[in-house]
């Protein structure tokens, strides 16, 4: 059997042997090799559809280039008091260098401490002495509600109110035991609403409107405690493979305690809420140990493996 040529060579052409060759026709429906490129990491890839879920939902993203924050916009600016057991040493990395945050904005701060110290705005406030070098502390941010609260109090010093509606999505760090859905560092996904006469019942709305884009329907909410949410909801959803509800967000109403000493008018109310990054990753893509997801053990094919992340499916 003659063999079919597949290359049309120099030599060919110049002794003139292609004349008589038998030449392999052009297969236009065989695929090509996929080109080496680069992967996105599953993290990432439920990071854009959450992403893209906001945006729909006409949200706008919040700068949260910041790992290292003052204690002030991480706790005192949040109304949460400095004697708090989660502002110790078990559960927030604080920094040694540098060890103070230099910048602070005055006269807001100083309404911080009153609030806190006195009370005011029909608040008692937590009666204790506020000291401004606990406020300094740097620390590694413990949530990214420290840049709601900057992105608020930004808002507030705008000459007019305009509502809004605020996301972000970045890392956090707590010093956590680590095993394996636990680590020190992970990712909090958080919207902010911000708009006169909001109610629990537009919270109630938004979480529904949000979390059946991400393909979860049967919610329930849970009566919560956070020191800067009042009322504060946790949020479940039923799911289906384990046959039980579990914990989905957290959820609430910001205190007065905490919008009005930034300035923001009376009427005004924000509602917000938070979710882990990597519960809904470690779901969909079927990993049980966190391990396997974040750091020097992760399998990099995994990673070149995973398809596209669709959340409503
Ligand atoms: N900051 C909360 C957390 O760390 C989440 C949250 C965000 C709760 C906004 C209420 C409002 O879990």
């Amino acid at each position: 059997v003659a063999r079919q040529e597949t290359d049309l060579t120099p030599e060919m052409i110049a002794t003139g042997s292609w004349r008589q060759l038998p030449f392999k026709p052009y297969n236009f429906s065989a695929l090509g090799l996929p080109p080496a490129c680069g992967h996105l990491h599953p993290l990432l890839k439920v990071r854009s559809q959450l992403r893209q879920i906001f945006l729909e939902m006409g949200f706008t993203e919040m700068p949260t280039d910041n790992f290292v924050e003052s204690s002030f916009w991480n706790f005192d600016a949040l109304f949460q008091p400095q004697q708090h057991p989660a502002r110790d040493q078990h559960d927030t990395f604080f920094l040694q260098d540098p060890a103070e945050a230099p910048e602070l904005p005055a006269s807001y701060m100083a309404k911080v401490k009153k609030v806190h110290s006195q009370g005011g705005y029909g608040s008692q406030g937590y009666k204790y002495e506020w000291k401004v070098e606990e406020a300094r502390k740097n620390l590694l941010r413990t949530h990214t509600t420290s840049a709601s609260a900057r992105a608020l109090y930004h808002l507030a010093c705008q000459e007019k109110f305009t509502p809004v509606k605020y996301f972000s999505i970045d890392r956090v760090f707590r010093n956590e035991s680590l095993d394996a859905t636990h680590l020190a560092e992970f990712h909090q996904v958080e919207g902010v609403v911000a708009d006169r006469g909001l109610t629990l019942g537009h919270l109630m709305g938004t979480l529904r409107e949000f979390f059946t884009k991400l393909g979860i329907t049967k919610l329930r909410f849970k009566p919560a405690y956070n020191p800067y949410t009042e009322p504060s909801m946790e949020v479940f959803s039923y799911h289906e493979g384990l046959k039980k509800w579990v914990e989905v967000g957290n959820s609430g109403v910001f205190r007065p305690e905490l919008l009005l000493p930034m300035g923001l008018p009376e009427n005004v109310s924000v509602i917000a809420w938070g979710l882990s990054l990597e519960r809904p990753t470690m779901i969909k893509y079927g990993i049980n140990n966190i391990r396997e997801l974040v750091g020097h053990r992760v399998n990099l094919q995994m990673v070149y493996d995973s398809p596209l992340c669709r959340l409503d499916t």
